[in-house]
């Protein structure tokens, strides 16, 4: 006859030890006759059914019944039982799974597959591999940094000193808990890309030309053109005899070969800390032409605010102050020169297809990306 839940009247430790392995052992030779679906099921039902299943039963029956003294004892024993009828069911569903697939019953490899779409690069991440590639098929050569950075590397070492107002000009997200730690040793999130400079040049001696991708955060809100996270990509060349022209014309090249051969390049004094001299450096609007116009009616072209040209990065020569950070590596800045920049990945992809909203990159909403693939 089937197992059913009695009522207890004796709960002594004795009596419900017995009832216990009574509805264990019951449960366990059930499960042994567990052959098809339908069996496991109406098995499951039997035993672990919220409504009426044998473990709610037992707490209504057992639990609920026992007198206020043996109702700890009841409990302990009620629980323990619990968990191994579960072991059981759980188990029985694995054995009858396994044996199932054993048996072929259950996967027909005739059917269709599960389609998983592969993705596709994302834009931010695919514009920066291009731009970096154009500058390894120059000789340049990738090195990385970490996220997370120490105040020296971020700040002191670029030349920009303790306290000095410089360093407003990159609002940005400490780690807490850092004040115990002397004020070049405190981390925290790197605002640009050009910590690596120094990374590297304390490993590799000149010359060097490297480039640099990655993430840097700055505590700005998020807004379509703002992102407290954003993707950059540095450059640095050092070598004897490095100028000026060698930088007009290497990022020339390279804004040619990104946004095709007839952009214009214009180079406009700026300041940075690690730079001397500085220079921002524009191109001619991709949208309009640089006419500052579009379209027959002659609408005023948004992206480069009528101007004609658009900003697209910061560079410079390298100060010597930078250099004498590592001058013991081999950067006198007697004896070598060079210089660098930084662009902001996401702006030129945003430029590059034409979205006029940088939080779209970050929302990863499928249809919105779906058109990258
Ligand atoms: N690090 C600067 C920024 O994030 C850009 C830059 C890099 C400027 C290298 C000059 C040289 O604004």
């Amino acid at each position: 006859m089937a197992y059913t839940v009695s009522k207890l009247t004796d709960y002594s430790a004795a009596a419900l030890e017995k009832a216990a392995a009574e509805c264990l052992r019951a449960c366990a030779d059930e499960s042994a006759g567990v052959g098809s679906d339908a069996e496991l099921k109406t098995f499951r039902d039997r035993w672990v059914g919220r409504k009426s299943g044998m473990l709610t039963q037992i707490n209504d029956l057992w639990l609920k019944g026992a007198p206020k003294n043996a109702k700890r004892e009841a409990g302990i024993r009620v629980n323990e039982l619990k968990t191994r009828i579960q072991e059981l069911v759980e188990r029985a569903r694995v054995v009858h799974v396994d044996s199932a697939s054993a048996a072929g019953e259950r996967v027909d490899i005739s059917l269709p597959g599960v389609h998983r779409p592969i993705g596709a690069e994302h834009p931010v991440i695919k514009t920066s591999r291009e731009m970096v590639a154009i500058f390894q098929r120059l000789g340049y050569s990738v090195a990385e940094g970490p996220v997370v950075e120490t105040d020296y590397y971020n700040f002191e070492s670029l030349n920009f000193p303790p306290n000095h107002p410089a360093r407003d000009t990159q609002d940005t997200l400490f780690i807490a808990g850092q004040q115990a730690k002397a004020q070049r040793d405190r981390l925290l999130l790197r605002t640009h890309t050009s910590p690596v400079q120094i990374r590297t040049m304390e490993k590799m001696r000149p010359p060097i030309r490297i480039v640099i991708p990655g993430i840097v955060h700055r505590n700005d809100p998020p807004d379509a053109s703002h992102s407290p996270m954003f993707h950059q990509i540095e450059g640095l060349a050092v070598d004897t005899n490095i100028t000026f022209g060698d930088l007009k014309g290497t990022l020339d090249h390279a804004m040619k070969e990104f946004f095709g051969s007839s952009v214009k390049t214009s180079f406009r004094p700026s300041f940075f800390p690690f730079t001397e001299p500085s220079a921002e450096l524009f191109i001619s609007c991709i949208i309009c032409g640089g006419s500052g116009k579009r379209g027959p009616d002659d609408a005023p072209c948004r992206p480069c605010k009528k101007t004609g040209w658009i900003e697209i990065l910061g560079c410079g020569m390298v100060d010597p102050n930078v250099f004498e950070f590592v001058k013991d590596n081999g950067y006198d800045p007697k004896k070598v020169s060079g210089f660098a920049f930084g662009m902001g990945a996401d702006r030129i992809a945003l430029l590059k297809y034409g979205v006029d909203d940088l939080q779209l990159f970050f929302q990863g909403d499928v249809r919105f990306l779906r058109q990258f693939a």
